[in-house]
């Protein structure tokens, strides 16, 4: 490069911009101190809606049809992928296990039938109370994340206490719901990764 004889007015053009450089330099420092604060109560809704977007895995895994056949708002279990009533009028009773004739476990083991249509079974298969029924369909990400949250719904339960009963029978079993019945996108791993995701961002919900 030959600019040996432009030298001088290089060197000032240098000059001038590292002045402008370092000045500028000097104002981002300055405002990043200034605005630290501000910044900070911006992050707080991102960190939400990370939260916020975990929940929405969380509830495709709660409206799949394994949960929401159990988790009904009227007195009888629903069944099958398109939540049809349960067979042979089998309703909730006082106690979600039954009327005397009809007790789930007189046809639900604790394993499933192998059998196509066969009673799928898990230990002590039951419906939730009627007082607290936590029938999740058709609600919003929004209002489902408020019922879940919601002690008064959810039989006085934390958030924590939510994650731990995720580690039960009848939910597990959704992932081995025996034959011809489809399971939640998600695998358990991932979906009680969400939930603790979502905890941990402090359980926030759409609005
Ligand atoms: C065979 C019926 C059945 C199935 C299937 C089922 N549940 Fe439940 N669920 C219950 C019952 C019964 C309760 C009430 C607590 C109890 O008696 O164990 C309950 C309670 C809950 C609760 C509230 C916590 C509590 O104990 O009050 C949550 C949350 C829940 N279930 C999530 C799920 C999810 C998620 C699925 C699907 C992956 C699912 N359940 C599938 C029967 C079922
Ligand atoms: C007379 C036998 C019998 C009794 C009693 C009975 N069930 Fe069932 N249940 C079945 C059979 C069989 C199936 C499977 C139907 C199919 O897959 O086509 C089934 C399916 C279900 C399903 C659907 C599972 C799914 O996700 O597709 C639920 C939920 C259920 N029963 C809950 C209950 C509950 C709760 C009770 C007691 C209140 C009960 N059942 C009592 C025989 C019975």
């Amino acid at each position: 490069m030959k600019t040996t004889g432009h030298a001088p007015a290089l060197t000032g053009a240098k000059i001038s911009f590292l002045a402008v450089a370092a000045g500028l330099y000097l104002f981002g420092m300055a405002w990043a101190q200034g605005t630290k604060s501000a910044n900070q109560s911006l992050e707080a809704p991102h960190a939400d809606q990370a939260g916020v977007e975990a929940f929405r895995d969380v509830a495709s895994v709660l409206l799949s049809p394994r949960c929401v056949n159990c988790h009904v708002p009227g007195n009888a279990p629903l069944q099958g992928e398109d939540g049809r009533l349960h067979n042979m009028n089998v309703k909730r009773a006082g106690d979600g296990r039954g009327t005397v004739a009809m007790r789930c476990t007189n046809c639900h083991q604790v394993t499933n039938s192998p059998v196509l249509h066969g009673p799928p079974g898990a230990p002590d298969w039951h419906l939730p109370p009627a007082s607290t029924p936590m029938a999740w369909r058709g609600l919003s990400t929004g209002d489902l994340c408020r019922a879940l949250k919601d002690p008064g719904k959810n039989g006085n339960r934390s958030v924590a206490d939510l994650i731990d009963h995720m580690n039960t029978d009848l939910v597990k079993w959704a992932w081995s719901p025996g034959p011809g019945r489809t399971v939640p996108l998600m695998s358990y791993d991932e979906f009680i990764s969400k939930l603790i995701e979502w905890k941990n961002d402090e359980a926030p919900c759409a609005p």
